[in-house]
């Protein structure tokens, strides 16, 4: 957070809900760190989406990928990644990569001083006096928001993008995924009054987590979670989108629910998450795509997933029009880059180019 003057402590900070937090994470009306999906109304998510679909626009002439790449060149970036990826990571590196940005990487804790007993907090306050950014993956939950509280007490205070923090949100994901849902979408008048399907393990999965809190702020949709009952999604979720008059239901019949749905959401068994001694995995195959279910699925019907696949989605289905988690990966670089530039305040100019 930018404000040295946050009047709190970090026991006082974590108390708050998240409501609250998010009036700290803006300044003058502009994101300035993406910690949680509930910093985005829909003001914010319509611009987004021009913005992105500008961007891609520009991009496809010499002269305005050249141009891109002048808005941001004085930047530089951290990308500490502490926890496995290949696409978020390369998306990111990428969309800096288009804004001009300079970028260093930290994979593990094993090279840095954290191995020489430096604390982390302190890895923190030696990334503010070289970078501009810091984007984070980290297995646990909390960290990115930690890493804004720390940042926002030093002398050089830096914004913070979350890129998954543990089991809980994964904020950029649930932006790309909407901008797929939305330009899918555009030619059968929007997301208003479509069934959206999140199938898998969603006690476990931040994607289907943050795609949620997003997906509140759009009128007249449906939400279905197919999942079997011990991986069922949170509480929270569901009371939060009760809260917000979005209708939704569970069930744990994939194939009997897929004719209904007008979005299929896949994610796979999150086992990275289960506690020692844990065996109630459950048969991944009855809640997998197979090829004859495209013969059920609505011709208008989208099919996604975050990626990494295990067998949720057979590889022969790639080939249906329908399956957009290629063109996820795509959108998420671009959508990455109207983020950043949002962030730094260039998106002005980009709009009125
Ligand atoms: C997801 C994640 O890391 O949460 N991957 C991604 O960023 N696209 C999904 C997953 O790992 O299952």
């Amino acid at each position: 957070m930018k404000s040295q003057a946050v009047p709190f402590n970090w026991a006082q900070w974590t108390a708050l809900p998240e409501s609250e937090k998010v009036k700290y994470l803006t300044v003058e009306g502009r994101v300035y760190d993406v910690l949680f999906s509930q910093q985005f109304n829909r003001a914010l998510l319509d611009h987004l989406y021009v913005l992105t679909n500008r961007i891609r626009l520009i991009s496809k002439t010499r002269e305005g990928a050249d141009w891109l790449s002048t808005l941001l060149s004085t930047k530089k970036a951290m990308l500490y990644f502490i926890q496995p990826s290949t696409r978020t990571f390369l998306s990111f590196w990428s969309a800096c990569a288009v804004l001009g940005i300079r970028v260093v990487d930290v994979r593990s804790t094993e090279t840095s001083s954290e191995v020489k007993g430096e604390s982390s907090d302190d890895t923190l306050r030696t990334f503010s006096s070289y970078f501009d950014l810091l984007i984070t993956r980290h297995p646990e939950q909390g960290y990115a928001e930690r890493a804004s509280f720390i940042l926002g007490k030093t002398r050089r205070p830096i914004p913070v993008i979350n890129a998954g923090s543990g089991k809980d949100q994964h904020p950029t994901q649930a932006l790309l995924d909407i901008f797929t849902l939305r330009r899918s979408f555009e030619p059968t008048g929007g997301l208003r009054d479509k069934t959206i399907m999140m199938v898998g393990d969603l006690r476990r999965g931040r994607t289907v987590r943050s795609l949620c809190y997003l997906l509140a702020n759009f009128e007249d949709i449906r939400i279905v979670f197919c999942s079997p009952k011990a991986y069922g999604m949170g509480e929270d979720i569901k009371q939060f989108l009760t809260r917000h008059k979005v209708a939704w239901s569970e069930t744990d019949r994939f194939e009997a629910s897929i004719p209904d749905a007008d979005a299929i959401y896949m994610t796979r068994l999150q086992d990275e998450h289960d506690v020692a001694g844990e065996t109630h995995a459950y048969d991944v195959s009855q809640f997998s795509f197979r090829p004859e279910h495209l013969k059920i699925l609505k011709p208008s019907a989208v099919l996604m997933h975050p990626l990494p696949r295990r067998t949720e989605i057979d590889e022969e289905v790639d080939r249906d029009p329908r399956a957009m988690y290629w063109r996820q990966v795509r959108n998420g670089m671009w959508t990455r880059v109207a983020l950043i530039a949002h962030l730094f305040g260039v998106d002005r100019r980009i709009l009125d180019k």
